[in-house]
């Protein structure tokens, strides 16, 4: 047992309603002889609504911890609790399972079909929870509204630049409603603006649907518009930060607006 981490451990970060409990979580490759720590004993929680970046340099271990969120990829040794669900101890069918009721993924790399449009591949997920073709085509038409892609509906991916793809991802990846989404660099082929745009629709979503968002990112700037930030190192948690809540900002005072203002309320570990 960890009693480090537990007399460290600053309670009051903890939420109220957790969706997510990570415990003392190992990854460790074997390469050879030698032993890449990815994430060396890891523990945190995140709560019902919290808008999560995890943050952290080039290697620091984000995407090894996303994976294992997301039950992509099993620990070494460790507990992940999502929905009170222990996912470390399901088999790939129930993972499977559990994901598509459960989780939605914005990676980097959007993998779109390339033979369906904008609106067939939004709408696609929701083809495999048996929805009727109408009311699909209705949402994720709606979604597609959301992400500022109007005008791109019938183009298929290779017809749209980058950036544009990435919000097809990103409408494809919410279209489901799901309870908890994890993003993965959501905007690294977006420009600043365009940014700022996805990282407003972000907050939208968590603060008016209740759902749940996990971001990594390298980007302390994009950070600032989560509730929760996790910073993350050689595979340690540096620390876990409660972030005050900034419901209007101003651009006059030089904040962006959404952007939550970086006041620690409760840090951790
Ligand atoms: N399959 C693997 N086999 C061996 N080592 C790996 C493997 N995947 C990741 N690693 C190592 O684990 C560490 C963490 O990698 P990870 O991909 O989680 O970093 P990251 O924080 O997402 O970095 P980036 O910002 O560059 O995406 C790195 O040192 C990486 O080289
Ligand atoms: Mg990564």
């Amino acid at each position: 047992m960890d009693t480090n981490l537990e007399m460290t451990g600053n309670t009051s970060s903890k939420p109220k309603d957790s969706v997510i409990s990570v415990k003392n979580l190992y990854k460790i490759y074997k390469l050879g002889d030698e032993r890449v720590r990815a994430l060396n004993g890891v523990s945190f929680e995140i709560g019902r609504g919290e808008f999560c970046a995890i943050v952290g340099t080039s290697g620091s271990g984000k995407s090894t911890l996303l994976n294992m969120l997301a039950g992509l990829e099993k620990p070494t040794k460790g507990e992940i609790i999502l929905e009170g669900t222990h996912i470390e101890k399901k088999n790939e069918n129930q993972l499977v399972a559990f994901r598509r009721q459960h989780i939605g993924f914005i990676f980097q790399a959007y993998d779109l079909l390339p033979s369906l449009t904008a609106l067939e591949n939004v709408a696609l997920p929701l083809s495999f929870r048996g929805m009727r073709r109408k009311e699909r085509n209705l949402r994720a038409d709606k979604m597609l509204d959301m992400v500022g892609l109007q005008k791109y509906k019938k183009h298929k991916p290779t017809q749209m630049s980058g950036g544009q793809q990435q919000r097809v991802g990103m409408a494809r990846a919410l279209v489901v409603r799901p309870d908890i989404i994890f993003a993965d660099e959501p905007t690294g082929n977006l420009d600043s603006v365009t940014s700022e745009e996805m990282m407003h629709l972000m907050q939208n979503v968590v603060r008016k649907k209740g759902q749940t968002l996990v971001m990594v990112t390298h980007d302390d700037h994009l950070a600032s518009y989560a509730d929760r930030i996790i910073r993350i190192q050689d595979g340690k948690i540096l620390s876990n930060t409660l972030v005050e809540r900034k419901e209007e900002g101003s651009e006059a005072d030089g904040t962006p607006v959404g952007a939550n203002e970086e006041k620690t309320v409760a840090p951790t570990e």
